[in-house]
């Protein structure tokens, strides 16, 4: 009988737990689950026996791979998979799927609680500002990009996009304003959301240079990966410009310092919660679970992302 096992540092609701169990045992299949685990040691243990692992953020490196000896699938129940060595799981013949767009509804309605958060200067009763007829700048327009347009539209925001990988042409079919660059975004808006995966390309990325350039009251705010943000250039962002806000789910390494002495105009969660929903949760879990029969069972391939 094939094994899945859920191995969850960050579990899942218990509602979508609920729903992977019946996939995976509708299918005749056994589901193992390793949550909250604390230490690698557990998941090279749980993965030893597992014909197939679904994970959130959770590290899939070459040791993983080397332990889990029948392992033929790793789903990441989520849209990025930085978290997985790509390269040793093909070396390992071990398929990697994501779970395209089932988590962005959760991930850009967190921007717009945040955003809120920001405008009114995190609810210290002082006179805040709206964000109707702001400038929003989405740097990326995948899925959860194209949710933070739809919710924008809602709050009356100019909505402004830039995707290297999506033609203009389908960004303004949905009534958003396409720019040419990055740069050109951070320079039209005054507030941008970030959207971009943590690639070669992108890490370290959100600079200074980029973030100063922003009009005035400018806001950052990053539901991505820490990281595409270049640290120093943030950290000296809050410190040449005391109009600007950064606002995020994913602590920075620099998080104790930048709290201390930009309180008030920094802020993040204590854990990554973009995707912590009971929705998110469910729709991501039990698509990861079912990708995962599809391919046991009928080899569907579809959502591979390595080679
Ligand atoms: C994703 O890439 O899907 C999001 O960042 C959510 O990640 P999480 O499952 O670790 O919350």
């Amino acid at each position: 009988m094939a094994k899945i096992l859920v191995a969850t540092e960050k579990p899942f609701a218990a509602v979508a737990v609920k729903g992977i169990r019946e996939v995976v045992e509708g299918a005749g299949m056994e589901l193992a689950l390793l949550e909250k685990y604390t230490e690698k040691a557990q998941l090279l243990d749980a993965v030893k026996d597992a014909d197939a692992v679904i994970i959130r953020s959770d590290k899939v490196d070459a040791e993983v791979l080397d332990a889990a000896k029948n392992l033929k699938i790793v789903v990441r129940a989520g849209a990025g998979y930085d978290n997985v060595d790509l390269d040793a799981a093909t070396a390992h013949k071990v398929c990697v799927m994501n779970t395209p767009g089932q988590n962005s509804n959760a991930v850009a309605e967190l921007v717009f609680g945040m955003l809120v958060y920001g405008v009114r200067n995190f609810y210290n009763g002082t006179s805040g500002t709206e964000l109707k007829g702001k400038k929003l700048g989405i740097l990326a327009y995948g899925n959860v990009g194209r949710n933070v347009a739809r919710i924008a539209k809602g709050f009356g925001m100019e909505v402004y996009a830039y995707d290297a990988f999506c033609p203009a042409s389908v960004i303004e079919a949905d009534g958003v304003k396409a720019v040419a660059s990055t740069a050109d975004l951070f320079k039209a808006c005054q507030i941008v959301s970030l959207h971009i995966p943590a690639t070669a390309e992108t890490k370290g990325s959100i600079n200074f240079e980029l973030m100063n350039s922003m009009p005035k009251g400018a806001i950052v705010v990053n539901t991505a990966r820490k990281e595409v943000m270049d640290e120093a250039g943030l950290a000296k962002m809050l410190e040449e410009r005391p109009d600007f806000k950064y606002l995020t789910d994913i602590m920075p390494a620099i998080h104790a310092e930048l709290a201390e002495k930009y309180a008030g105009r920094y802020f993040s969660t204590p854990k990554k919660m973009g995707a912590q929903t009971a929705e998110a949760n469910i729709n991501a879990g039990i698509a990861a679970a079912k990708q995962i029969v599809d391919f046991l069972v009928n080899g569907n391939e579809k959502y591979r992302v390595n080679k």
